[in-house]
């Protein structure tokens, strides 16, 4: 098969059988950036419901350079991998003081920004610029490995970079094409070349794919070997006011839940016992909940929280780094999703945040 009959055909495809009328198909960089960094480990759907609100509040790269990081990461609470959200924020910084507001267009220039690796530099000068640079990510490396039956270990850098080189030579040749090629590329990996049960009757590469013809398919690609996943327990201590105030702390900017607020959060119990201490809260007057599971990509976090109500006798705590915050308030704070869920669960005075809607790519189980 000739390359150009592979991009040909994928861009008739999706112009036919593609998705059109996804909010960010505006062809604007910042539009375009903005649900790139989203969809990063985020499905459409929830992307879907998470995108428009925040285009509203930060319609531009200037608003959100001059946003408040608090803020933000708040728009972004229940999508997950903060770090995405703490880099948008620093890259519009980027883009405004040192590109003069200007969105870079070549995808070298765009993988300067924080929190844009290849793949999605190439998708932004794609989409936005016109750019012949091919996308590689998850799914177009399943599509690419199953067309071109490419059998190696996902994990190889040499196998890796034959795939980019594949994928580089599969572009069409003119510019105006990128964006439905490119699209086209994602669309057949989400819709149709899917991991599990993929739609072969429904590919527009059904004859000339290699691993249908040998019988490969739930072969290719090769899994990569599963992560280790280590169990971190954590300790949460939920501390009212007889008010329905909770005491909040913010939390670092690295490490898990980075920059958003949380009640405060401990490796040992006994650091959490000498926390409540400072609030005249003693062992015995912690209610212990059932522990809460909650999947981050290399650890399982099973996080049991201890709850007290303060006395209305109880003296105002001496400590600097936290806040009390009023359930009405809540929603104006970035709050990790596992603690939504708890606060949703725990209190009855607990004020919906947003949609408060569970998101789907963290899984949530409480224990027994
Ligand atoms: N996944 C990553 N980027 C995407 C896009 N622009 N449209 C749909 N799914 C995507």
């Amino acid at each position: 098969m000739t390359t150009s009959s592979f991009a040909e055909r994928l861009i008739t495809w999706q112009k036919q059988h593609g998705r059109h009328h996804l909010p960010w198909q505006v062809g604007q960089p910042y539009n375009v950036w903005l649900s790139e960094i989203m969809l990063q480990q985020t499905q459409v759907a929830t992307v879907s419901d998470y995108y428009p609100r925040f285009i509203a509040r930060f319609p531009t790269v200037a608003s959100l350079a001059e946003a408040d990081q608090d803020e933000v990461l708040n728009l972004w609470a229940g999508l997950g991998y903060y770090s995405r959200a703490r880099n948008l924020h620093k890259a519009a910084k980027q883009i405004m003081d040192e590109f003069g507001g200007d969105f870079p267009q070549s995808r070298s220039e765009l993988e300067k920004l924080c929190g844009v690796g290849r793949s999605t530099a190439a998708a932004i000068a794609a989409f936005a610029f016109q750019q012949r640079e091919t996308i590689l990510d998850g799914n177009v490396k399943r599509v690419l490995c199953r067309i071109f039956a490419r059998d190696g270990n996902p994990a190889d850098k040499k196998f890796e970079n034959s795939l980019w080189a594949l994928a580089e030579s599969l572009l069409p040749q003119k510019n105006e094409h990128m964006p439905a090629y490119t699209q086209g590329l994602m669309d057949l990996g989400a819709t149709v070349c899917k991991r599990s049960k993929p739609l072969c009757s429904q590919c527009p590469m059904a004859d000339i794919c290699e691993a249908k013809a040998q019988d490969r398919i739930a072969e290719l690609p090769r899994k990569k070997s599963a992560p280790e996943v280590k169990t971190l327990p954590l300790y949460w201590l939920v501390i009212r006011r007889q008010n329905g105030a909770l005491w909040l702390e913010k939390r670092p900017q690295k490490g898990i839940w980075g920059g958003l607020y949380c009640v405060p959060c401990f490796e040992h119990l006994n650091d959490l016992y000498h926390y409540a201490s400072l609030f005249s809260v003693l062992p015995e007057n912690l209610e212990e909940s059932p522990a809460i599971t909650h999947r981050l990509t290399h650890r399982l976090l099973m996080i049991t929280p201890f709850s007290a109500m303060l006395e209305t006798s109880t003296p105002t705590q001496t400590i600097s780094d936290g806040l009390w915050v009023a359930p009405e308030d809540l929603v104006q704070y970035g709050l990790p999703q596992p603690l939504q869920i708890f606060l949703q669960h725990n209190s009855s005075d607990f004020i919906a945040t947003k949609e408060n809607k569970p998101v789907k790519q963290t899984k949530r189980k409480f224990m027994k």
